[in-house]
């Protein structure tokens, strides 16, 4: 058997990582500003994750969700403690098109309710509902467009209160900094006239946290830079730093729906001993202030070089876009190829930096360095 094609690949094969830097197969080191996509928030390879992950396999690796797990109530309560969000509940699963599709089914539940508004330029997975809530040509499955999902423009408040006020609106699933979408910000302004009038109108806001959370806005949650508090908040890619996970956090008003959500490996023993491994670290290196601090750092200093073809630079802590003036396709892979260095990318013009929330201020210096190379010549 062969892999079936789904991803146009780069001829590189990393083999180890070490903080915000990984090697490949022929020994050369790259500076990750991409994060595995992401998803590496306390550093590759961190010691503690592996003593923690490791320890735990010899003990045991998996038993079913038919038994009491009390390492996933540790993580339910230590996640409540980190976020502020105490008296909320936790649903695990194993990523992050899964929490959508489960928060939206949680959302239907609680009114019972079944149309679905979402932004303009969403990506919120590949999974039945989560793709339709997508908008983005690239990324459809004719057989899921069930005509749930109406989107709608960014900020654009006026918009969304007309669909609101139909009073059939089930859900609002919103990423308040767009990731494939271009790091496009949710203003204050919008989410909190938006929280107002799904109470108004019983509708659920749901905050896809999935890639602006757990961190790497520069605090916990990136709307908890707007003041607002969701109803559902869906996470995956940094909570268990590469190990497969996903959740759901759900406010109090929620009841249990017994019987209609479950899963074979969510929240399994391994899982949460590497997403309580990333909590400790995330708290003793101080990680979600060093994302707010290295994150201002890095695009002030793109900003500073005034480098060519950057016409903007935007974002908030370690989610940050790159504008350009010319397609990003040759930049990104000089970066790679030439400079060894790994960026992600949006659109068309966008480059977006994702690193590792361990990122040092030398680690920016060197990045700038790299990048004024590739767009300098
Ligand atoms: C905002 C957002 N939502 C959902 C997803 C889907 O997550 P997963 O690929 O783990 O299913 C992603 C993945 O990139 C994402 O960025």
């Amino acid at each position: 058997m062969k892999l079936f094609d789904v991803y146009p690949l780069f001829d590189i094969t990393i083999e180890r990582g070490q903080g915000c830097r990984v090697w490949d197969t022929q020994g050369l080191e790259y500076l990750d500003l991409y994060g595995g996509h992401a998803v590496i928030s306390i550093g590759h390879s961190h010691p503690h994750y592996i003593e923690k992950v490791t320890e735990q396999l010899q003990r045991l690796g998996f038993y079913s969700n038919s038994v009491q797990n009390p390492l996933q109530r540790t993580l339910a309560e230590r996640l409540g403690k980190v976020c502020g969000y105490d008296d909320w509940q936790l649903f695990l699963i194993n990523s992050g098109a899964e929490a959508n599709e489960n928060a939206l089914k949680l959302a239907s539940f609680y009114n019972g309710r079944t149309r679905i508004l979402s932004l303009e330029k969403a990506f919120h997975g590949r999974t039945s509902l989560a793709v339709e809530a997508t908008q983005n040509p690239k990324i459809i499955a004719p057989v899921n467009q069930n005509g749930h999902v109406t989107y709608l423009p960014l900020n654009d408040l006026t918009a969304w209160e007309r669909e609101i006020q139909k009073g059939d609106v089930c859900a609002c699933i919103i990423e308040c900094i767009q990731g494939v979408g271009g790091i496009r910000m949710v203003s204050a302004e919008f989410l909190q006239g938006l929280r107002k009038l799904c109470d108004q109108h019983n509708t659920v806001l749901i905050c896809d946290e999935i890639q602006c959370g757990y961190g790497r806005s520069g605090r916990f949650f990136a709307h908890q830079h707007l003041n607002v508090t969701p109803d559902l908040i869906t996470v995956a890619k940094g909570i268990a730093n590469g190990f497969p996970m996903g959740a759901v956090l759900i406010s109090p008003k929620f009841a249990p729906v017994y019987g209609q959500l479950g899963t074979t490996f969510g929240g399994n023993h391994l899982a949460c001993a590497a997403a309580l491994a990333v909590l400790d670290v995330m708290e003793e290196e101080q990680l979600v202030q060093n994302a707010a601090e290295v994150g201002t750092y890095l695009m002030e200093n793109i900003r500073s070089l005034r480098l060519p073809h950057v016409t903007d630079v935007r974002g908030r802590g370690l989610m940050i876009g790159v504008e350009l003036d010319i397609p990003y396709k040759e930049v990104r892979n000089r970066l790679i190829y030439e400079q060894h260095c790994f960026t992600g990318c949006s659109g068309t013009t966008t480059l977006r930096l994702l690193p590792p929330l361990c990122l040092t201020t030398a680690d920016v210096d060197d990045f700038c360095q790299r990048l004024a190379k590739v767009l300098k010549s």
